[in-house]
């Protein structure tokens, strides 16, 4: 069993963080989103896989290399133009070499990782498994009906759904899918749809079978959603201290912090937190539940509660942040007594300020 892990796609709910870089590599839970996918693949017995790589590609070859540093084989498959998830599946036909393989959306997390689903294909016999999960708003997303325990129609975010059970995006393959992404024919939106992928394997005879998750599953298409996997996340966090906790603050709960990183007496910090390396939460400053806070951050004044402040960043306000993310190296201050009073803004094409 392969692995094509896809990080390509344009982003763009996500702007402007994806105008400067590849979305796949924001952190969640300081961590970037790539690896989670790479682990639950690893974690799944599969250690040979293809990485396929978008417009904004800088970094992750980078960062993953030739897979070694993870335990696993990496290769790279250029998609220069997003043009949909069977689009990509197609460009791995070569690489795939007939064998079956999983396909897992990089910016997917899962609690209970990919292996049920690569177990499930092998136990069943069936050409294609899809994970699937209850939604409570399936017009989101692509959409499973299910008839005599298989799946009989798969469509991309319907305006009336028939069903609840939301496609995830982990969808395991036999060879037979490039055919299917062969007769396809690209949709409304100009993308060639693993949806319509699946349907003609249906339409063809084919068996496919659905795996509900256990446990969570988030897509990380929004702020709001990446805010919220950073939750999840943190719900696992374990204590460890690298970093230094001075006498007289105040640590609660499960804290991580990192190697150089500092909290400073007269600090708060109520976990789940996590601090990377290099960072400085300074005197008076509150560190609420669920905060990422990154490498080389200095919190010099102000409150963070259940958000994410990625690396380089530096805070220097008398306000309170919350649900919030904060793209690396990025400043938010406060003015203070200085004239003319008023908030003064420095934000890029596409940004969201809640005043
Ligand atoms: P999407 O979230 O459907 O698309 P996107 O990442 O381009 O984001 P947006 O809708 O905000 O513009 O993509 C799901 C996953 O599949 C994501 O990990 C990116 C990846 N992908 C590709 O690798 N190639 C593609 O052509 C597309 C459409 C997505």
């Amino acid at each position: 069993m392969k692995g094509l892990l896809l990080a390509g796609g344009h982003g763009t709910r996500l702007r402007p963080l994806t105008f400067t870089g590849n979305k796949h590599l924001l952190t969640i839970a300081n961590k970037p989103m790539i690896l989670y996918g790479l682990e639950h693949l690893r974690n799944a017995g599969i250690t040979d896989m293809a990485v396929v790589l978008g417009p904004t590609r800088e970094g992750i070859v980078e960062l993953l290399g030739d897979g070694s540093d993870f335990g696993v084989r990496v290769s790279y498959i250029e998609q220069p133009e997003p043009k949909g998830i069977a689009h990509a599946v197609q460009l791995a036909e070569r690489r795939m070499k007939g064998e079956p393989f999983v396909t897992y959306l990089g910016d997917n997390l899962l609690k209970q990782g990919a292996g049920a689903f690569v177990e499930r294909f092998g136990r069943s016999g069936a050409d294609c498994v899809i994970g699937v999960c209850a939604v409570r708003d399936p017009s989101r997303y692509g959409v499973v009906e299910m008839e005599r325990g298989r799946v009989a129609r798969a469509v991309e975010k319907p305006k009336n759904p028939k069903s609840n059970l939301a496609l995830v995006g982990v969808y395991v393959f036999g060879p037979a899918v490039f055919e299917a992404v062969r007769k396809i024919a690209p949709s409304p939106r100009g993308e060639l749809e693993i949806t319509d992928a699946i349907q003609w394997l249906i339409d063809s005879g084919a068996r496919v079978e659905a795996q509900e998750v256990t446990g969570w599953w988030k897509d990380t298409g929004t702020v709001e959603d990446l805010v919220e996997a950073n939750r999840l996340v943190l719900d696992d966090l374990k204590h460890q201290v690298s970093g230094s906790v001075e006498d007289e603050s105040n640590v609660h709960g499960r804290v991580s912090v990192g190697p150089d990183s500092v909290i400073k007496r007269g600090a708060e910090v109520r976990g789940p937190v996590i601090i990377g390396k290099g960072s400085v939460v300074g005197e008076g400053v509150y560190v609420g539940p669920y905060t990422s806070i990154g490498d080389r951050v200095v919190l010099k004044s102000g409150e963070v509660e259940n958000s994410m402040i990625m690396d380089g960043c530096t805070i220097d306000t008398s306000e309170r942040i919350v649900d919030s993310l904060i793209g690396p190296n990025s400043t938010v201050s406060s003015l203070g007594a200085a004239r003319p009073k008023g908030k003064r803004l420095v934000v890029g094409a596409q940004s969201t300020v809640e005043l």
